[in-house]
């Protein structure tokens, strides 16, 4: 037999046990362990309850009703244990992977379009906006092309002035953008209304105006009734829209194979500076137009092939065309 007395102690016991282990347990199955141990099947508190049958059925009700009371607290205290550790968990775990907001950045630099880009884009813009369409043509150009299309045949002296790099016998790097101007007309039929920018080369030795590589702008409009007026004037209304207030342009004489009359254009930034030649221009010559097929008797065109790069410099006060091409960031980053 077993009376109320003891049970109270034994129940005091298990209390006491209870209460200074559980603090005590820092991880999950420490804690399930200690709870099978004390609530579990065969655990001391069922066991207690075992004992129910021995106990005077006058104090059973008291019995039972302590014992229940100790199942009650025994459970609140393991959920209350479990939700400290499992807070205790998740703490330390976002301790662990706390991102700290306040430590600077990787520093990824973002690039930018080279400055000759820029003006390239820009020129292309104020073209398209006056009803030109953008052409481009191969860089490694065929020599039909590049002179004979052009009104330059094999063994006329104009082919020095430009100073090619062939790559076979029939088969060069442009000097110039002109051969668009032939195979743009080859394959549409007038009115053309183009301009082509684009990479050019020649053997030219490098100083502060001049680079084996370098950029033009060609354009060509063909039509009924085009005349010199209106070259000068759609070559006037770009340099207004390029180069804005201030700048002086002059076209004069000269002389070019695929166009007469033909013109030089040169600029400068004011009266104080130097001219610079941007490039040639004129009317294309009849002989070109009949080359592809076109009726000179009824269509006329002008043309022109001026320099980006220079173009650029002229605008930005840049002094050397080497330092386009040199990749120097210090430059570079300034546009
Ligand atoms: N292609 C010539 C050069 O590179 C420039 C030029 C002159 C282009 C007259 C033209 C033109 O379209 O009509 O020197």
């Amino acid at each position: 037999m077993i009376d109320l007395i003891s049970l109270r102690e034994q129940i005091e016991r298990i209390n006491a046990d209870l209460k200074q282990g559980i603090d005590r347990l820092t991880d999950r199955s420490a804690l399930e362990a200690f709870r099978i141990e004390f609530l579990g099947r065969k655990g001391r508190i069922g066991q207690l309850f075992r004992l129910l049958g021995q106990i005077d059925a006058a104090e059973k009700a008291e019995a039972g009703k302590l014992l229940n009371d100790l199942k009650t607290s025994a459970n609140v205290a393991f959920e209350e244990r479990r939700s400290v550790l499992e807070n205790t968990i998740l703490q330390s775990k976002i301790e662990e992977e706390k991102i700290d907001l306040t430590l600077p950045g990787v520093y990824h630099p973002l690039g930018h379009r080279h400055l000759l880009t820029q003006v390239q884009q820009e020129i292309e813009s104020i073209f398209l906006r006056m009803g030109f369409d953008v052409a481009t043509g191969p860089e490694i150009e065929s020599e039909y092309h590049n002179f004979e299309a052009l009104n330059i045949p094999a063994d006329h002296p104009a082919r020095d002035d430009w100073d090619t790099f062939y790559i076979d016998e029939t088969t060069l790097l442009r000097p110039h953008t002109s051969p668009v101007q032939i195979r743009v007309m080859e394959k549409t039929e007038p009115p053309v209304r183009i301009i082509c920018p684009g990479r050019c080369y020649r053997r030219d030795t490098q100083d502060a105006t001049h680079s084996p590589v370098f950029h033009q702008v060609e354009l060509l409009w063909v039509e009924e009734g085009l005349s010199l007026a209106n070259l000068k004037y759609i070559i006037e209304l770009f340099v207004h829209e390029f180069f804005g207030e201030g700048y002086e342009m002059r076209l004069s004489g000269d002389f070019f194979p695929f166009t007469e009359p033909s013109v030089q254009m040169h600029m400068r930034a004011d009266r104080s500076s130097n001219w610079l030649e941007l490039g040639g221009a004129g009317m294309v010559d009849p002989a070109v137009l009949t080359k592809v097929g076109y009726d000179p008797e009824k269509v006329t065109g002008f043309a022109f092939g001026l320099g980006i790069d220079r173009m650029a410099m002229l605008r930005y006060g840049i002094d050397d065309i080497r330092t386009f091409f040199t990749n120097d960031l210090r430059f570079i980053t300034q546009f």
